[in-house]
């Protein structure tokens, strides 16, 4: 098994990863006691939260219900919609921002694009430019720090309309939040259905005013979600995209264009997208010659850190070091960083 210390050593970067995904307990029982908000109080509804069964839901007392037992992709976004709803002011979001990136550079990360949706942060409704604001100042304080430098990919929720899609990115390209270096889309698909059509006029505008591309494809949609995103969205890049694999000329389509799919087999396998790791298809996308980069999605309610999904992989896919380096090398070229500091990162 390749320690995890070895992989922390490893120069790259994150291209998967949700800022909603990663705040640790300790983060979420400070702003709950800031805002004194009453967290549940028996020990096992705690342990809900922390063992990375959130997506299970855990049953909220106060702040805001994120409805019990709910499992799966859905009851997880829940979940996401408690939690970010306990960070209300701008110093309450930097503090969230600079923990990311600490912990990104505990990993061994020394650039990261984080994936933002503000439809979770329902304090922030109405002023999400502001959230991007407070988040950015605390990565600058971070990379002042010497901690891993943050890009941010803003992120659509899957249910949005088309109009509010296209009134985020006229005031993405109009204002140029610091650090807002591309769009994104996530969510469920399985509960909205195909979803290419009605933002294809947002990234379009995107693409034109010079964002780049990154959209949740192939996790909850098979292949057609993934063709979608590729042709009607620009994408330059899939979150997941793993159920890429059961369709050739997709993966051809995707090879040829050099679309790089972000990959999280632990959150795949949790989330029951995926029955086992033995299955995941990451060792066959990587093999069929796509760009696959290796990340954790949503590390902390998953109950994992970028090392420990890395190692796993080697073990259960068969990748040797050299493999490693390669993942890690693929990790920044993914990136969008911009070419300097690419090249500085390797
Ligand atoms: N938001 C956070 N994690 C997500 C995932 N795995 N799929 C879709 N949306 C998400
Ligand atoms: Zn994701």
């Amino acid at each position: 098994r390749i320690d995890e210390h070895t992989i922390r050593s490893l120069p790259k970067a994150e291209v998967h990863v949700h800022l909603e995904g990663t705040f640790s307990l300790l983060d979420i029982l400070t702003l709950a006691k800031d805002n004194g908000v009453r967290l549940p109080g028996p020990a096992a509804t705690l342990f809900d939260i922390t063992t990375h069964d959130a997506f299970t839901a855990p049953a909220v007392t106060s702040g805001g219900g994120a409805g019990a037992g709910a499992a799966g992709l859905s009851g997880f976004l829940r979940f996401l919609d408690w939690q970010c709803g306990l960070v209300r002011t701008p110093a309450q979001a930097a503090r969230v921002a600079y923990a990311f990136a600490a912990r990104q550079s505990a990993s061994g990360v020394r650039y990261s694009d984080v994936i933002v949706n503000p439809t979770h942060w329902n304090a922030w409704h109405g002023r999400e430019l502001a959230l991007m604001d407070a988040l950015a100042s605390g990565f600058d304080e971070a990379e002042q720090d010497g901690l891993c430098a943050v890009s941010i990919a803003y992120s659509l929720l899957r249910s949005q309309s088309a109009a509010d899609a296209e009134a985020v990115v006229t005031d993405l390209i109009t204002r140029r939040p610091h650090r807002v270096v591309a769009l994104s889309v996530d969510g469920d698909e399985k509960v909205t259905g195909r979803t290419g059509e009605k933002f294809r006029a947002a990234f379009a505008r995107a693409a034109q005013g010079g964002l780049h591309r990154t959209v949740h494809a192939g996790e909850s949609s098979g292949p057609e979600g993934v063709w979608d995103a590729v042709e009607l969205l620009q994408a330059e890049r899939i979150d997941h995209g793993v159920r890429a694999v059961e369709d050739p000329a997709l993966l051809d389509r995707l090879v040829g264009g050099g679309i790089s799919l972000g990959v999280c087999p632990r959150s795949n396998v949790t989330l029951g997208i995926s029955p086992s790791w033995h299955e995941h298809p990451l060792r066959r996308l990587h093999e069929a010659g796509v760009l696959v980069t290796l990340n954790t999605d949503d590390p902390a309610p998953l109950g994992t850190t970028l090392e420990a999904d890395w190692a796993v992989a080697a073990e259960q896919f068969g990748f040797d070091h050299a493999d490693l380096v390669g993942f890690a090398a693929r990790s920044i070229d993914a990136s969008f960083a911009d070419p300097d500091t690419k090249a500085s990162l390797h």
